[in-house]
Parts: C-alpha cells; structure tokens; sequence
C-alpha cells in the first residue's frame, strides 16, 4: 500500500502511536488503513459521504489485513453525524476545502472536541479563523510540498477557549517558521492572495482590499520572497 506523497506521509508524523483514529472522507482509505497495517494505530474508523469509496475500502482491507478486521470500522456520514464518539480519541480530515472542513467541525459539536489533523486543500485562512473562534488551538503546522504545490497540515487540540487573531494570523498561522518549506508555502499563499487583491479591488471592495493589502504587506515583510 503505497502512501508516500509528501500530504499523506504529514498528516501520519502527527497521529499519536496508538490513537483510536477517526478518519473523515476516508476516501481510497490510504492513510488509516496504512496507519493500522504499520501498528501505528490501535483501531481505524472509516467514514465517508459517499457509499463507493467506503465499499472499495472495505473489500481492500478484507483482501490485504483479514486479521485486523476486528480493528477497522466503517460508516457513510455526513460529517461527524453518523458517527459513533465511542470509538475515536484523535480525527484526520484531509483533502476537502477549508470552509467544508470548518463546516463538519461546526456541525460536529461535542463529537469533534478531540485532538485532529486537518488539511485543507484550500481556504486555509478561513478554518484557521473558524477554529480559533470556536475554542481550538493549533499546535502545530507542517508544509509539505508536491511538485510545485504547497499544503498546509495543521495539529489542532479543542481547549474551549477562544484565541486572539488577526487576518494576518490567518493566512500566514502564527508560527511562522524560517524553513524552506514554510518559505515555499508562503510563496504561493503570496500568488493567491495578490490574485484575490486584485479581485476585490475591480470589484471595489475597500475593506476586503485593505486587509488583503495588510496581508501581503505582512507577507513581504517577511523577507522570503526574494
Ligand atoms: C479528495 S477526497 C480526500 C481523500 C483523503 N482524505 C485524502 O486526503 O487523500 C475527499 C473525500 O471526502 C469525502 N467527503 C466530502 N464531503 C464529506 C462530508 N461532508 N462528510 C464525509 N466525507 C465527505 C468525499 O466523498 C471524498 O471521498
């Protein structure tokens, strides 16, 4: 089973040993079947919306660990709302946009106060915003790189307690370290965020214009885009 795209191999470095992992459109089921195979995890929960690719994941296992069938769960769920909080300590949803995975979260509730890593594949700024009003903290950020292309991986632990940001903190998360992988991170946020600027400006958006100019400002100023 083959899970050495740089995304995948990220989210895996921040699932505890051991974890009782909840993965949320699970999808082609890499990452928690990979996981579980490894011994890295105690048991893998395997949900998706879609009833297709929670089938192809199931025959899979059956075929490649019918030792480990007793370990491996599925279920079709929007979100958190099939889901059993019985049998997960620790939540990966990965590969959806930023704004669907804040969403599940939302509509998640209780079920979703646990420690998770989450990648969005887009609108980052908008589930960092999300998660720091609605009493989560990230403790961590990875960037791996594909190709030409960037992500973000976030660990994130519910507190209950809300945390102070800016728009800055937002698109550039508050670590901001001086690795070449953030750098190169950095530099395609600067892409995305100048297109967006320029969106906004012809559309004559002032305020959503002046904090994207404050954004890039603060993204310039970091001196990596030389
Ligand atoms: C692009 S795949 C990502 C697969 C895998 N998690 C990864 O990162 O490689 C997105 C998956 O999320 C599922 N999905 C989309 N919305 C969902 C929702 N509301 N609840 C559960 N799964 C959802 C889709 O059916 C799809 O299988």
């Amino acid at each position: 089973m083959q899970t050495n795209k740089p995304r995948l191999k990220a989210v895996e470095s921040l699932v505890p040993k051991g974890a009782r992992l909840l993965d949320i459109g699970a999808d082609h089921g890499l990452l928690p079947l990979r996981l579980l195979a490894r011994g890295d995890i105690y048991s893998a929960y395997l949900t998706d919306v879609n009833k297709g690719p929670l089938a192809a994941c199931q025959h899979r296992a059956l075929v490649d660990f019918p030792h480990l069938m007793d370990y491996i769960g599925f279920a079709i769920s929007d979100g958190f709302k099939e889901v059993d909080p019985r049998f997960y300590d620790f939540v990966t949803i990965c590969g959806m946009g930023g704004e669907l995975i804040a969403r599940i979260i939302e509509e998640g509730g209780e079920k979703a106060h646990r420690s998770m890593a989450l990648q969005p594949m887009s609108h980052a700024e908008k589930l960092r915003a999300f998660l720091w009003t609605h009493g989560f903290t990230i403790k961590e950020e990875l960037y791996p790189r594909e190709g030409h292309r960037s992500y973000v991986v976030m660990l994130v632990k519910y507190t209950g307690r809300g945390t102070r940001f800016t728009a800055t903190d937002t698109y550039l998360g508050k670590k901001r370290p001086k690795t070449e992988e953030y750098w190169f991170y950095v530099k395609g946020l600067a892409k995305t965020v100048k297109k967006r600027l320029d969106g906004e400006t012809l559309a004559g958006n002032k305020r959503n214009a002046n904090t994207l100019k404050r954004v890039l400002t603060a993204i310039e100023s970091l001196g990596y885009l030389e």
